[in-house]
């Protein structure tokens, strides 16, 4: 738990509420939550999700863990501690951009299941859908799109997950789409299929 550091700081809301935010963009503010090894293709995912639902009226962003460690964390590293840091931040700005009334997508590796679920803790139930990119860590490393899988075999990356730090598999996800079998547009159906049963969009 990070501790709350300023005192003297105050709560406000303003008139707009995140209901009249939704009901001007038509939809929900929500939080699809990526995890998965690197090279899962997590980020493909998200991209091609986009897509679909930008085709269908909806408003969303993806943030994805090599752009944002370029910026908002660019002084975090791979630490387990980092990490936490890491999601923790994202987790909150993923906070932010559904009480904006967006879909917001995050596609970071999260390995640890209690920084999920602390990024979880923050919406409401229905609110936050985790989908499991599973592939096996085999395939993962053949597809090594970066070619980060043979540096960290050959010791050049510390603690790159899977390899040399733990990948804890999450055991509540709504979904869990296995990458080695399904194709991009099936993953992508899928999580469509998921949203339209849970009504978060027609
Ligand atoms: S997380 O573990 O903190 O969630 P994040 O998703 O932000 O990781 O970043 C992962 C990306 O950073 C990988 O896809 C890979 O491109 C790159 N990377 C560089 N070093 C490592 C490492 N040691 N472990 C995992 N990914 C790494």
């Amino acid at each position: 738990m990070t501790v709350q550091k300023a005192t003297n700081i105050h709560w406000h809301d303003g008139q707009i509420t995140k209901d009249n935010r939704q009901h001007l963009l038509q939809q929900n503010g929500i939080v699809i939550w990526f995890t998965g090894l690197s090279g899962s293709g997590k980020s493909t995912l998200a991209r091609a999700l986009e897509e679909k639902l930008f085709e269908r009226g909806h408003l969303c962003f993806v943030l994805d863990g090599d752009n944002v460690r370029h910026g908002l964390n660019k002084n975090l590293g791979f630490s387990p501690e980092d990490r936490e840091e890491n999601i923790r931040r994202i987790g909150e700005v993923a906070k932010l951009f559904a009480d904006a009334g967006l879909i917001a997508m995050t596609a970071f590796i999260s390995p640890y299941r209690k920084d999920r679920d602390q990024a979880r803790s923050l919406l409401n139930k229905d609110e936050f859908i985790e989908i499991y990119v599973k592939v096996p860590l085999e395939i993962a490393e053949q597809r090594d799109p970066k070619g980060l899988y043979k540096k960290a075999r050959a010791g050049e990356i510390k603690e790159f997950t899977g390899i040399s730090a733990p990948y804890e598999e999450p055991a509540n996800a709504e979904l869990i789409l296995d990458t080695g079998d399904l194709s991009l547009n099936e993953c992508v159906e899928k999580i469509l299929e998921y949203m339209i049963a849970k009504k978060i969009i027609k």
